[in-house]
Order: structure tokens, then C-alpha cells, then sequence
């Protein structure tokens, strides 16, 4: 029986962490409502587990590493990487009952994936590929995470539309009205959308600055692949006019979000340039990544969420306006999963 809140999609990946954040140290996340312990054995291999001992409920990741272990900061029970219980200091009989639930991960391509669903249900075959982020040549992606106060889908309505640039970005990569200019597709293929921008003829997109010279006239595109829950890459690209797609300037991006609460989100991100590496063009990118998120994003995402009060969002009647498809298929898609779900029960 699973205990995650049915108001989330349970048999799916979310995004627990970067693979560099899962270390010797014991890292509490919650992701789904829930506490977990995240940390990585001595052969490598990451564990996930509820952040609760069943003793008297303290949390695992205030307790000790001993070798593999997890000794409970309380009472010291102990508990191995398949969260059953292998000591008890107070005799020699272990407690019955006195096991941690762990959870599958999965880890590909820098990223840590947890399933919070039924264990036999999870096939790492449907976990999102994201190994365009290592470009031949290049260190590892440049990444980033924003906490964010505001339910998973608000997110996913802003990165499925981006026709937000012209209004929210104007301080990093406003698009000087080119977004009007483009033509809009959405695709949808199962349980994942494609959401692509197509700007052909246009002066050169602000990811080309400093390579391109601002007036060249170029074709530019940005590509949004969505997999449910909230998993989005996007293709942001440019080049000459006329040119292979493929012989521009492509800018490959994660956009992972997972659900912390109902209320919070966990938004991490990731981005590989398919350009020579360059420390001074990794820093000028992660600034304004960074910026765009953080300064942009968040506070307008954040404060439509806080404006509904708790209102449910079909409750509150938004209105559409046509670009806006991608984050509506995408909600519809995760309410007939979520249903799916529940009628299974
Ligand atoms: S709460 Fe963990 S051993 Fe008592
Ligand atoms: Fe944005």
C-alpha cells in the first residue's frame, strides 16, 4: 500500500538529486510530502529511504554513518542500506517491525532518479534521457536548483510556455518581440508533449551573443520536450538563416521539477553548450540561468500561486489564450494519471 499523498502521480521517476549531491554525508530531501534519506555506499550504489526511524520517529540523516550503516541518533538502532534493522544496543533480539522503507533509484546522466510508486512497477526504461547534456569534450553540465513556494504544475505552465520571455525576462534574455514572430506547435505522443518555437529570419538570439554578431539574421528555435510528471528538456538554438539546424549554436537544458509539498517544489536545472569549453562563457551562462530563474521565474510563479489563497486552479476559471496549450495538455495528462492511479486501488 503506498503512503505517498494520491493527490501526486506515484508510478513515475522524479528527480531525487543530482548524483554529485548523493555522497558519503546523509542528505534529507522531501520529495512527495515525504522525508527521505539519501546517500551513497561504499560500492557506489545510492539508497533512498523514509527519513524516519520506527523506533521513535527521529530522523535517520541526524544519525551516524558505521561503515554502510545508519545508527539512530536517539536510541541507536541501526539500520543497513536495505533498511532493515541490523543492531540493537539494547539486546541481542532485534525488534520486530523494525525496518525502513527504501525506494528504487535509478541513477543516468548525472541525475537521481526515485520512484515513490509500486517497486514492481518501476522500469528504468521510461526514465527521460538527458545524455545530450554531455557534449563530447565538455566537463559535466553546468547545474542549478531553486526552491520554489508554489505547487509543481506552476511550473510546469511556465516552462511549457514560453511566450513568458517577452513579459518576464526582460532583464536576461527578453526576446525583443521575437517570440510574436514565431510560429508555435504543440505534439503530443502518449505521456510526453513537444512544445516547439520556430523563428526563422530573425537578428541573432541572445544565446548566440558574443559568437554571432547581434545583427547576422539567423533561425531560431526552442524546443521543449515534456515527460509526466515535470520533466522537461529544452533545445534553445540558432543558427545562420537557412543553415542545418544542426550547425548552429544549440544550448541543451534540463528542466526537472519535483514536488517537495503540495504547496513547494524541488526546480533543478541543468545546461551543456555544444561549443568549445570555455570557463568565462560557463560563468557568463550559469549567471544568467541563474538570474533568469531566480530573479524572473520565481517571484511571478510564486506570487499567481499565493494569489489563488489555496483556490483549486480549474476552480478559479482561467481563462486561455491559445499558447497556453502545452500546460493545460500537460495538467489533463496528469489528472488522468493520477486518476488511473486511484481507480487501480
Ligand atoms: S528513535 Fe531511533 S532508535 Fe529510538
Ligand atoms: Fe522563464
Amino acid at each position: 500500500m503506498n503512503e505517498f499523498p494520491d493527490s501526486f502521480v506515484r508510478n513515475t521517476w522524479y528527480m531525487a538529486g543530482f548524483s554529485h549531491e548523493v555522497g558519503e554525508t546523509l542528505l534529507r530531501r522531501k520529495l512527495l510530502g515525504r522525508a527521505i534519506l539519501l546517500y551513497r555506499k561504499s560500492d557506489g550504489v545510492a539508497v533512498a529511504m523514509n527519513d524516519r526511524c520506527p523506533h521513535r520517529f527521529a530522523p535517520l540523516s541526524m544519525g551516524d554513518r558505521d561503515g554502510d550503516t545508519i545508527v539512530c541518533r536517539y536510541h541507536g538502532l541501526t539500520f543497513d542500506g536495505s533498511g532493515n534493522c541490523v543492531r540493537n544496543p539494547f539486546a541481542d533480539k532485534l525488534p520486530r517491525g523494525a525496518c525502513v522503507q527504501t525506494y528504487p533509484l535509478v541513477e543516468r546522466d548525472g541525475i537521481v532518479w526515485f520512484w515513490p510508486g509500486d517497486p514492481e512497477k518501476a522500469d528504468a526504461n521510461t526514465i527521460s534521457d538527458f545524455s545530450m547534456l554531455f557534449v563530447e569534450g565538455h566537463g559535466a553540465p553546468l547545474t542549478g536548483y531553486m526552491p520554489m513556494a508554489a505547487n509543481y504544475e506552476y511550473g510546469t505552465d511556465n516552462l511549457l510556455d514560453l511566450s513568458h520571455i517577452e513579459f518576464v525576462h526582460r532583464g536576461t534574455f527578453a526576446g525583443r518581440g521575437v517570440i510574436f514572430a514565431g510560429q508555435h506547435e504543440l505534439l503530443q505522443e502518449a505521456n510526453r508533449l513537444q512544445s516547439n518555437w520556430w523563428m526563422p529570419n530573425i537578428s541573432a538570439p541572445p544565446h548566440t551573443a558574443g559568437i554571432y554578431p547581434p545583427d547576422m539574421r539567423c533561425d531560431h528555435w526552442l524546443d521543449m520536450r515534456w515527460d509526466a510528471p515535470a520533466t522537461m528538456y529544452l533545445q534553445v538554438g540558432g543558427c545562420p538563416t537557412g543553415a542545418p539546424r544542426d550547425s548552429g549554436i544549440i544550448n541543451h537544458q534540463a528542466h526537472i521539477l519535483t514536488p517537495e509539498t503540495e504547496g513547494t517544489t524541488h526546480y533543478f536545472w541543468a545546461s551543456t553548450r555544444n561549443l568549445p569549453p570555455s570557463p568565462e562563457g560557463d560563468a557568463m551562462v550559469h549567471g544568467l540561468l541563474s538570474a533568469a530563474f531566480n530573479d524572473e521565474d520565481k517571484p511571478v510563479i510564486e506570487a499567481a500561486y499565493r494569489n489563488l489563497d489555496g483556490e483549486d486552479f480549474w476552480q478559479a476559471q482561467p481563462c486561455f489564450v491559445g499558447i497556453d496549450a502545452g500546460g493545460t495538455r500537460a495538467r489533463r495528462i496528469i489528472e488522468t494519471l493520477r486518476k488511473g492511479e486511484k481507480d487501480a486501488l
